[in-house]
């Protein structure tokens, strides 16, 4: 495939995660203001994970989705996938990067799709245009059309389907390069439960049957019994992780819904590299907590204590503490 390209000087050391961000930090510059989409945020993903990442719309999640892409690149920070640092490749790594490596699913899945050609050359179409024989290319997208469940209208035009069949088509048209990554932006955001319930099953399926490890962003709370892991994002930084218990499988989950899902999964508030975490708002306004806590360390828990009335006032007025 590579001709005569430099020596590639993107890998990163074979220890670091699968995905791994470190402080990513993502500034866009409108006119004169600065928007901070992504401050510092922190994520390790294994290969072969499939995660949902939920957040409030304009938290970041696109943002970091279209960096992981080789979309967007970030401002500041590290960011490798696959052991391929993202910040060090040239224009040229990077586009193979997006061909080679990583698959996009998006939530109008039209941005995929072109009407006037059947399931199958839709999903044919990229892999004859990246060079795949027609053969080869005919056999791949026959299977993955069959794994998204649409063997049977792999004849049919877009116009025949439903929004969830054509985003079920985005979804194998994604897949077409054996991506390690399957990125996935909203992809219920455009459909009915049914089909929301339907998509979801296909990555679950492809993550099964392939190993593809999957992001999906969403703010569907649905997911949550689709995956292991649920990362909640805010103002560009992870905040809240919820964890399926090891022994629990989805078949556990079976009908029980988004209830059994959460109920299933064990909450955790994220720590960042310099040992900092955000209180859950609900505990801050439970205890009136302002401006200065106390906390002691006991055998095995670290206690957050509000400040009582008239405590460490002089203290304070000694040592002024940081703003
Ligand atoms: N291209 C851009 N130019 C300027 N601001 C942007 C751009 N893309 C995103 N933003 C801003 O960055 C923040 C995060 O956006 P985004 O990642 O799209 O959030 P989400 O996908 O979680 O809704 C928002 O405040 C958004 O307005
Ligand atoms: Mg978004």
């Amino acid at each position: 495939m590579a001709t005569s390209e430099p020596e590639p000087t993107e890998q990163v050391s074979s220890s670091v995660p699968f995905v791994n961000c470190e402080d990513l930090v993502r500034i866009y510059k409108v006119a004169d203001l600065e928007v901070f989409a992504l401050q510092g945020l922190d994520l390790q993903i294994e290969r072969g994970e499939m995660m949902a990442l939920i957040g409030n719309s304009g938290s970041g999640k696109s943002t970091l989705l279209n960096i992981l892409g080789g979309i967007d690149r970030p401002t500041a920070g590290r960011v490798s996938v696959n052991g391929r640092d993202l910040l060090k490749m040239s224009r040229s790594q990077m586009l193979r990067y997006r061909r080679d490596d990583v698959g996009f699913v998006w939530q109008n899945p039209a941005r995929n799709l072109v009407p006037y050609l059947s399931v199958l050359q839709n999903v044919e179409l990229p892999m004859l245009l990246a060079g795949s024989s027609g053969a080869s290319s005919r056999r791949w997208a026959t299977e993955l059309v069959e794994a998204v469940g649409l063997g049977h209208r792999r004849h049919h035009h877009m116009v025949e389907l439903s929004m969830g069949e054509q985003q079920r088509v985005a979804i194998a048209i994604g897949l077409g390069n054996r991506p390690a990554l399957l990125l996935a932006d909203e992809p219920t955001g455009s459909v009915d439960n049914a089909n929301a319930q339907a998509i979801l099953e296909v990555f679950q399926r492809i993550n099964r049957e392939y190993r593809t490890s999957i992001i999906i962003v969403t703010h569907d709370v649905r997911v949550s019994s689709f995956v292991d892991r649920v990362v909640g994002i805010r103002d560009g930084k992870t905040s809240v992780e919820f964890l399926r218990p090891a022994s629990l499988t989805a078949d556990d989950l079976g009908e029980s819904g988004t209830d059994g899902a959460k109920a299933a999964h064990q909450e955790f508030v994220m720590l960042d590299r310099a040992g900092r975490l955000q209180l859950p708002q609900e505990f801050v306004e439970a205890l009136g907590l302002k401006k200065r806590v106390r906390l002691v360390l006991e055998d095995d828990r670290v206690v957050v204590l509000p400040q009582a009335v008239g405590e460490g006032a002089t203290e304070a007025a000694a040592v002024p503490g940081p703003a």
